[in-house]
């Protein structure tokens, strides 16, 4: 029967791993021997991690890969990637390849607008809250100015307030629903701690003047539609003369494909999980909040109503065209960017974009994920690219030796890669 802890955030890190190991694994030694066999031999680099967050143990590997070859908008990149997934690296390149001789990819900055709100309840006249709101709209902004004065500088602040009327939704419910440009940071910070003041400026404004307001929240929404980015690729019938199928007859394919992902929110939700194979691969190398990022995107995806493709794709005359538009509040300074070493490397392989930049490059990496997936689905199957790419995980688990890898990786050049099959080959080997 286990006990509850008390005080374990102040436990020393040391003590903290003995407790858990003793408590809750199976073999207390050797879960003590691997989380400290995963720190880093460079004790500053340790503290850096360890500071990250609270309890930290040890920490917790994933690949740091890269894609090249991605040309975008007239650049080449060299896209890092942090992704545990066998196939998603390889896919990355090959859909680069694939574009880089067809023109590469194209992309547009639609907007790069971030939001933020005050929630807040009012029960007494909707015309007096509006004029209220009127009368401290200026003073709002005023009592942040100190927060502001940086971005302001830079060009970036608050871009606008709007008192919004909800009670169509809910009973007496209003939101100060304010835009904000945050330049080259995601702006988490920076927007709560607006929206925090404001709320404070409605609170106190309200009180003096009487007016009962119930404020219930202040904080930023990682819905963000406006902040947007677009990224497409094109080229004519010919050049899709791919894997032995003709342009007309893999467009006709992949766009019933995108038709299915639009129709149907079970296939769409796979269909966007593979865009966000390449997305979050790029989103977690630089540092950036995944989780805002997802729900933000999947909310876009389900903006007309029901869940549905980010991708979309069209013929007109001669011409296969592809895209995507996705919302997506990036940061290229401030949060990890100057403190994870392999953050900082990332952003330095991609030539330390602005946000703006990581934006067109993150969409980039999107599309080209669902490319190379449709791609495969619509000819040669997904397992044939999947389970070539899963084999060394299955070597790996079976205990092959590096001999028996080497032997069992060409073997299955040509054959069909599936857990028995493997199995087989390797007890042969192993019977000589
Ligand atoms: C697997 O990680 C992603 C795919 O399922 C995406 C798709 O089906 O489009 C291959």
């Amino acid at each position: 029967m286990h006990q509850p802890v008390v005080g374990f955030s102040k436990f020393s890190k040391e003590d903290k791993i003995d407790w858990v190991a003793q408590n809750y694994t199976k073999d207390p030694k050797n879960a003590k021997i691997l989380l400290e066999r995963y720190w880093n031999s460079d004790s500053k680099v340790q503290k850096v991690h360890d500071e990250f967050i609270e309890n930290t143990l040890s920490n917790y590997y994933l690949p740091f890969a890269v894609a090249p070859n991605f040309l975008i908008d007239g650049n080449l990149h060299v896209l890092p990637m942090v992704i545990e997934e066998s196939s998603v690296v390889a896919a990355a390149g090959k859909a680069a390849k694939f574009w880089l001789d067809r023109g590469g990819f194209k992309t547009t900055i639609v907007g790069t607008e971030k939001v933020g709100q005050v929630h807040f309840f009012y029960t007494g006249q909707k015309e007096k809250l509006q004029s209220f709101f009127l009368d401290i709209k200026n003073e709002l902004i005023e009592n942040v100015s100190d927060i502001t004065q940086s971005m302001r500088k830079r060009g970036g602040g608050i871009s606008s307030i709007e008192l919004r009327d909800k009670t169509g939704e809910l009973a007496n419910y209003y939101q100060l629903h304010c835009t904000f440009e945050t330049l080259d940071a995601m702006g988490a910070n920076f927007i709560n701690s607006c929206l925090e003041e404001f709320a404070k400026t409605l609170e106190r404004q309200a009180a003096a003047q009487g007016i009962e307001i119930e404020v219930t929240m202040s904080i930023l929404s990682n819905y963000v539609p406006n902040c947007l980015v677009r990224a497409e690729a094109s080229c004519s019938m010919e050049q899709l003369n791919i894997d032995g199928v003709s342009g007309q007859e893999f467009s006709k394919k992949f766009i019933n494909a995108i038709a299915i992902a639009k129709s149907d929110p079970h296939r769409a939700v796979t269909h966007n999980k593979g865009v966000m194979n390449g997305v979050d691969a790029l989103v977690l190398a630089t540092g950036n909040d995944f989780r805002a990022v997802e729900a933000g995107v999947h909310a876009y995806a389900s903006k007309d109503g029901s869940y549905s493709s980010l991708t979309h794709a069209e013929i007109r005359g001669d011409q296969f065209r592809f895209w995507i538009e996705l919302p997506l509040a990036l940061g290229t300074v401030g949060g990890l960017t100057s403190l994870h070493p392999m953050v900082k490397l990332a952003l330095e392989i991609l030539q330390k974009p602005s946000a703006e930049q990581l934006m067109r490059i993150v969409a980039v990496a999107g599309l080209a994920q669902n490319f190379a997936a449709l791609r495969s689905l619509v000819t040669t199957g997904i397992q044939k690219g999947h389970m070539k790419m899963h084999l060394m995980n299955l070597l790996n688990q079976m205990g092959a030796s590096e001999l028996e890898k080497k032997e069992l990786i060409t073997y299955f050049k040509d054959k069909t890669v599936n857990n028995a099959a493997v199995k087989e080959a390797l007890q042969n080997i192993k019977k000589g």
